[in-house]
This record gives structure tokens, sequence and C-alpha cells, in this order.
């Protein structure tokens, strides 16, 4: 036995100073794996056969020249497979029959799992799945989002579908100025650097999944459902994650893993192609928006509608809800919003980095961009005359709500005073010049999680949380807020996450991952650190104090509490071959206490890079005769690079969550809300001509 004190020497607060990140070093060199590349001891590999027609029935699958083949040890399909439990309430609802495989012979939508190949080897499962015939009964299939298709119909999601108050109609036709346009934004992919893949195994009764999520409780509360196994039974870990974004929850890979490895009775792996993901893993639904604003001679709002419509599957309900961010942003006497969804023989989307907010605020904030081209009004004055005294549809009062500041300073350091508003008329050789801006805003929330904290006899501490860093610097910033909570330096601390023994815990998303889980960090950590002060004895296998922040969430009021920024653009259009180039960007953002600013720039400019590829580049086409995506790859599907922004910036201004114990809000979306809009507006005041379907092609542009 022995003490230890941490309050000897107080270093100064690590949070809000810039840490490289904790893992940085393992991940350079190859000692951090990803889920994939963990070794197994009589692994064998699964393969997924997926469907290549739309909407029918299976009618035979011809698996005996397949048993056949080299190295071959199953064929798992609709005949064979373990019956699953889906009737349960997950973080989702009910669970997307997507990931619910093998269970009947239907094909809902291009790129349905129908089977699964097992083998000694990758190479072997993927020659015998590829070589697997599949007899198909094929229906006619539809694919294609129109705003007038018959089957619309409200959804709600996380938020109500439609909401409304005053005559809209009334308040449109006594408004000195009108904008009435349709946006649309295309079906859009996640692409994670790191594919998704996950290995099952059973030991010692127990399964163990080692995958690639976002959340290892969240996985493991699903798998134990599907499959009606004890909690206690399923472990799930996810140590190193090469990106999400939203689409990496419980996908059939998972499922399928667990399906050979319980069948087979040895660890098997799944691992998908980037072509698979582009029918696996969730993707954006294309949306087509209608803005309609009405305004006084001043600016000022009288009438806003928003009307979203977005596709889902036929088999399950999702909704990209990008009508949501007008009920933040901006009031009027009239203001009605729409989420609406048209069900079609697709896979079902998902959220996406930013769902709702990334293509509701292309479209609201570019219709602002017209109303103060219309009104003659400069942009940002515009939305300074706009700011709501409360929140536009709940009433509620806002939590700092520091919009202007995020102008103010953006507009002083983008040079924007010195704009001439007038389109088209700036040129340099073949290119014409302008410059453009956006407001943004993503809810702040948090979830409860737990963590604990053990002092060993060292002096270190370990901190244990089923937290997820999905490239974020989590795992960091987590480090930072121990070290703050016990008052000793961040290097004295390691941080172990992805693990579902270690409890509930809030997943990586909704930019709710840190603020959440640095509640329970805090809490455990800062008990401790009095337990330690006030001499309490150190076993030898350390001293663990576990904190539940189920209590604390709960109790936080009622109120509008959101992040905000604000985002400007230079583009450059070249008039012959009708390229844009982004010259320069800018966001300045008011998103809470910074924990890590080295990763919260990093961050924040991945969303930014995230808005630039929205507004040029990225377009998933999907094949109306096939129901498939064409070019599912990334040489068929464009992704913004570095190579495509040579400055941008990121950078924020003071704003602390007064009921936030760290004062964090959330940093996660907001870099890429509005990014696309300020773009679309660059794009109008260089050439005078206003794109409103994304994104801007080159060939659009002539
Ligand atoms: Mo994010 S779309 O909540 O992973």
């Amino acid at each position: 036995m022995s003490t230890v004190t941490t309050t000897t020497s107080v270093p100064t607060p690590s949070v809000g100073t810039g840490h490289t990140r904790v893992e940085g070093r393992d991940k350079v060199t190859g000692a951090a794996r990803y889920a994939a590349e963990v070794p197994f001891a009589g692994l064998a590999h699964g393969w997924l056969v997926l469907s290549t027609i739309a909407r029918g029935r299976i009618r035979a699958l011809d698996t005996e020249p397949v048993l056949a083949m080299p190295g071959v040890l199953a064929v798992l399909d609709h005949r064979n497979a373990p019956h699953l439990n889906t009737d349960y309430a997950g973080l989702l609802g009910k669970p997307d029959p997507t990931c619910a495989v093998f269970q009947h012979d239907r094909v809902p939508h291009f790129g349905w799992p129908v089977a699964l190949v097992v083998a000694e080897t990758p190479e072997q499962a993927r020659e015998a799945a590829e070589a697997l015939v599949v007899h198909y009964e094929e229906e006619p299939h539809d694919v294609e989002l129109t705003s007038d298709h018959p089957d619309c119909r409200p959804l709600d999601g996380h938020m109500p579908a439609v909401t409304e108050k005053g005559d809209l109609e009334a308040r449109l036709a006594s408004s000195a100025f009108v904008v009435d346009v349709e946006y649309s934004t295309p079906e859009e992919h996640h692409n994670p650097m790191e594919p998704h893949a996950a290995t099952a195994r059973w030991d010692d009764g127990r399964l163990e999944v080692t995958d690639s999520n976002q959340g290892v409780t969240w996985v493991a509360g699903e798998l134990q459902n599907l499959f009606s196994l004890d909690p206690a039974s399923v472990r799930v870990r996810s140590e190193h994650v090469g990106g999400g974004f939203g689409s990496k929850g419980v996908r059939a890979h998972q499922v399928a893993a667990v399906m050979a490895a319980t069948m087979l009775q040895r660890p098997v792996r799944v691992a998908l192609t980037r072509r698979q993901m582009f029918t696996l893993t969730g993707h954006r639904s294309p949306t087509i928006q209608r803005v309609r604003l009405g305004a006084d001679a001043d600016g000022r709002l009288r009438a806003l509608e928003h009307r979203s419509v977005s596709r889902t599957s036929t088999f399950h309900d999702f909704v990209e809800p990008s009508a949501g961010a007008a009920r933040v942003m901006y009031d009027a006497d009239a203001h009605h919003t729409a989420n609406n969804v048209v069900p079609l023989d697709v896979p079902t989307p998902t959220w996406m980095r930013a769902p709702g907010e990334a293509p509701g605020s292309f479209a609201l904030e570019a219709a602002f961009d017209e109303l103060a081209e219309k009104c003659g009004i400069d942009p940002i004055e515009l939305r300074l005359r706009n700011e709501p005294e409360a929140g536009p549809v709940s009433g509620l009062p806002f939590v700092g709500r520091n919009v202007a500041a995020c102008f103010r300073e953006g507009a002083r350091r983008f040079g924007w005073a010195d704009r001439d508003s007038r389109p088209g008329v700036r040129r340099e050789g073949r290119w014409l010049l302008g410059t453009g801006t956006a407001a943004a805003s993503f809810p702040a929330g948090s979830a409860p999680s737990t963590a604990t904290a053990t002092a060993h006899p060292d002096g270190t501490f370990t901190i244990r949380i089923s937290a997820a860093d999905i490239g974020t610097g989590a795992r960091t910033a987590l480090a930072l807020i121990a070290a703050d909570a016990l008052q000793v330096s961040p290097e004295r601390i390691r941080v172990r996450i992805g693990d579902s023994d270690f409890g509930p815990a809030m997943i990586a998303g909704g930019s709710m991952g840190t603020r959440s889980w640095s509640w329970a960090v805090k809490e455990a950590a800062g008990e401790l650190r009095e337990r330690l002060a006030l001499g309490a004895d150190l076993p030898a296998q350390g001293l663990t104090v576990r904190s539940d922040t189920t209590e604390a969430v709960g109790a936080l009021g009622p109120a509008e509490r959101h992040s905000y920024g604000a985002q400007f653009a230079e583009v450059a259009v070249d008039v012959t071959t009708g390229e844009v180039r982004v010259r320069r960007m800018l966001g300045i953002f008011a998103a809470g206490r910074i924990v890590n600013p080295l990763t919260a720039r990093n961050q924040l400019l991945g969303g930014m890079v995230w808005g630039i590829s929205m507004a040029l580049h990225e377009e998933a086409a999907r094949d109306r005769a096939s129901g498939g995506v064409v070019g599912a790859d990334l040489a068929g599907y464009h992704v913004a690079t570095h190579a495509d922004v040579p400055r941008i910036e990121a950078d924020w201004i003071e704003d602390t969550d007064p009921d936030d114990p760290v004062g964090i809000k959330g940093i996660g979306e907001i870099g890429t809300v509005g990014a696309a809009a300020a773009v679309a507006n660059a794009v109008w005041h260089a050439t005078g001509v206003r794109h409103r379907s994304l994104p801007i092609r080159p060939d659009r542009v002539l």
C-alpha cells in the first residue's frame, strides 16, 4: 500500500493548449492497427455476395459448385442462416433490414447482401463469391427522386417533420421582396479512409467482435438484440478507426461475421471493399428543397418556408432533415418547414456528417444570398438584421448565440468591407473572381456516459471509457480533460477507449462525443483526485472510481443550444472550361470551449473541405436502368483533396457553454455547415449566375 498526492505541483491547465495526438506515433509507425489488421489464429474470411438486381426475389443460389472450390468452408444465405430477432428498438429504432442479413428471399435494392462465402483466405472467398450464380425473379424498380412523387410523405426523424406558424401565403403576398427557389443536392457517400471490417469469434462462451465503429456499446447492443444474447456475453472492440462520418454503426458485415463464426465455431472476418461500401454502409440521400423568403423593404423577414424532399428505402425509414436549420437560424411572422421522404428501391440512407444541416444550409444560405441581392443589402448585414430573439419554432431562449460575433470577426479577417457587391465584374485573365459567405449552426447536445479513472502506484492514471476516436482526436482531448481534473500533466494519463466492457457511453456522433464523454471523465477523475487528496490507500492494482452522468445530463434545462459559424469563400471561375477553383476559405466558429486547438483546427478544416467537396465535386450517379451507383469507387466518385484548397483557415471566438462542466459545445459537424453555400454564393458573385444544383460541375457552369 502507498499513497500519492496529485496536488503538490499543479501544472498549468492542459485544456485549451495544443497537443499532438497521443496515438500519433503508433499511427505513423504502423503499430496502431485497424480492425482488419488485427491477427487471429485460425481466422476464416467471409466475402459478401451482393444482388445485381434492384428489386425482386431470389429464386435459387447454385451453392454446390462453389462449396467444391478451393478453401471454401461454407455459404450462408436465407436458407441456412440463423434467425435474427429484429423486433426491438435500438438507437435508430428498429434495425435497418440491410444489416439483418439472410432472413428472406426479397431483394429491395441493388447491392443487397444475398450470401456470404466463407473460405480459408480472403482470395479464395472472393473468387468463390464471384463464381456464385444467383437466379432472380426481377421486378420493375424505381430509384428516381422527384418532389411530386405520389408516395412523398412527411417523416419525423429526431425532430418533427412539419412546423408551421402564421399565414405563409398572406405574408409572402405582402412582402416587398420575395425569393422562391428550388435547390437540389445529389446522393453522397461517406467514404472514410478505412473501409468497414469486422472479425467475430466466440471465446469461452462470449461473443467478441473486433470492429471499426463509432460506438462499441451501440454495436454490442444491436448484436446482442439481433442474436438474442445476454448483454454480458457480447464484447465489441474498436480501438483505432479511420473515419466514420455517420456510416460506422451496425451494418451487414458485422452481422454476417457473427453468423459465420457461430456456424463454423472459428473466428471469421468480413471486410468490405470500397465498392461494396457504396451499397452497404449508408449514404446521404439526394435532396430537393424549395425555399420561399419574403422580406420588408429593410430586409426584415416576414415569411420563411423551407420544404425538403429526400429519399428513403422501401423497407426502412430515414429522413435527411434539411429543413431543420431554418428552425434555428431565422424567424418570420409566417414560418413553415417540412421534411418529406419518398420511399424508393435504394439502400436506406443514414446519417452523414451534419445530416440535415449540410444540404439544408446550402439551400437556406444560398436563398439568403439571393434575397440580399434582391433587397440590395449586404448579405452579412441582412443576416444581422434577422438575428432572432428566441428559437423561431421552439420559442426557447438561446444559450450563447454568437452568430453576429462570428460574422464580425470573419468579415474583418476576410476583408469583406472592401467587397464590391456587383456580380460578374472582376476578371483576372480567363478567371472571373467572386466571394461569398454563409452562416452555420449545429445543435450542441450531450448524452449520459460512464467512465472510470484509476490511480496507479507509479503515479500514472488510466481512464477507461467506451468512447470512439474516429480520427477526431477524442482520445487526446479526453487525456487533457482528465489531466486538468486530476491536476497532473497529461503525460501521466493513459486513455483507453473502444471497448464495450468499459460500460455504456455516447457514440462518436451528432457532434456530441467529446462533450458527453468529458462529463463522465471529468467526474470520475475529479472524484479520484479528491479521494487521493484525502489520503486514500492505493492498492497495488490501483484505485478505481466510476462515474455515471445520467442525472447530470438529464438536469440540463430546455434551451436552444448550438454551435455557430460564419463561412467565407473566394473562388475563381474559368470562363473557358467552367472550372471552379476555391482560392481561399475562412471559417470563424463559436463552438464552445476548444479542448485541443491543434486537432480542433484540423477537424474544422476537414469539415470545410467537405463543404468544397459538396459544392464542387461529390455526386453519386444512380443508374436508372440497374438501380446501382455508376463509378462506385474513388475514381468515379470525386472528393476534394488538399490540392483543391490552397489557402484555408479555421478559427474560433471565445464561446464557453455555461452549463457544460468543461464549457464544450461540439465541433464535429459545424465545420461543414454553410461551407457549400459560401462557395456557391461566391460562384454567383464571380459569374452572375445562380447554381442551385450541386455539384457545380464545369459542364453546368458553361
Ligand atoms: Mo455523425 S453524421 O453524427 O457520425
